[in-house]
């Protein structure tokens, strides 16, 4: 028997959690909203909300239907002991996109009008200009074509570049070409010039971006990543920035993370990096999107946007 009134525990950070409260009580009073560590009755808990849930948490709620993350990857998670019984659930919401949109318009537009290397000329106060490429004549790429992947692309169309985007499985995405899986990887790279990497982090993702890949991208282009430090290999980047075969990139995501002080990308001329905070969860959106998702399943619904542990997201 489900409890008429199932429970649901909040495990992460208090402040957002205020707001997580309120939602919850004035959309949801047919649900039992704590906050951790105050579970109360465990019986009663069918879902639980965190960043990293606690490590007993399956025998600990054994009544327990699905962990959401509070956050959109899920690498945290290891997936290969991730009880079976319970779903896993990316957070898919809309704030999060729009930070995303927000911010890889930011780095695609600083890449695309060389900001590192003006930033660079100020330093040494040089008043000389670079040649303006019109943004039609540059090839931006993004790998990754989920949710935040197709709605940077959508966004970024409205600057007239050349799109393309590159996935695991074959995508189709308006006034967008696109490539899928091992076999499309290469021509993607050799077309462009701006490389924005939303890939999640998973055994086939972790340093996909080696010596070699970047070395298929045309001489003289820019990355941004937004997606984990790892899936890009650190010390290749570094030598085809040094190079010059890569001309520059904006990394929000590093490999380590954080970044240690003496790390050599920090004080790189043309490297902008900020400390992964290209996108957040928003508390008020995402507590609705956990709460329609908590409805669907409620009404046996499958439960949206579940984790496949064989894809790792
Ligand atoms: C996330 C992140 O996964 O902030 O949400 O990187």
């Amino acid at each position: 028997m489900r409890p008429a009134r199932p429970a649901l525990v909040y495990k992460s950070d208090p402040v957002r959690g205020r707001t997580w409260r309120e939602v919850f009580a004035a959309e949801a009073p047919d649900v039992d909203f704590r906050e951790w560590p105050d579970v109360g009755d465990v019986d009663a808990v069918e879902y639980l909300v965190a960043w990293t849930p606690p490590e007993d948490f399956a025998t600990r709620f054994p009544k327990l239907r699905a962990v959401f993350s509070t956050g959109a990857g899920v690498d945290q998670f290891d997936l290969a002991s991730f009880p079976e019984h319970v779903a896993l659930v990316r957070m898919v919401e809309p704030g999060i996109a729009a930070g995303m949109v927000e911010y890889a318009t930011l780095a695609v537009l600083a890449m695309h009008r060389d900001l590192p290397d003006y930033i660079e000329r100020q330093r040494t106060a040089t008043w000389s200009e670079i040649p303006l490429v019109p943004a039609g004549e540059r090839r931006v790429g993004v790998m990754g074509l989920g949710v935040l992947g197709a709605t940077v692309l959508e966004r970024l169309a409205g600057f007239g570049f050349e799109l393309g985007g590159w996935s695991r499985s074959a995508r189709v995405l308006p006034g967008v070409r696109c490539w899928a899986g091992a076999d499309g990887l290469a021509e993607f790279l050799a077309r462009t010039d701006v490389l924005v990497c939303l890939l999640p982090l998973t055994p086939d993702t972790r340093g996909l971006l080696d010596a070699a890949r970047l070395a298929q991208l045309p001489p003289g282009a820019r990355l941004v990543n937004v997606a984990r430090g790892a899936v890009v290999d650190t010390a290749a980047l570094l030598a085809a920035l040094d190079s010059g075969r890569l001309h520059s990139a904006m990394l929000d995501v590093t490999d380590p993370e954080p970044l240690p002080p003496e790390h050599p990308l920090w004080r790189h001329p043309r490297v902008l990096i900020t400390p992964h905070v290209a996108s957040m969860t928003r508390p008020r959106t995402a507590a609705l999107a956990v709460l329609a998702n908590v409805r669907r399943d409620r009404a046996g619904l499958p439960l949206l946007d579940r984790v496949d542990r064989a894809r790792g997201y």
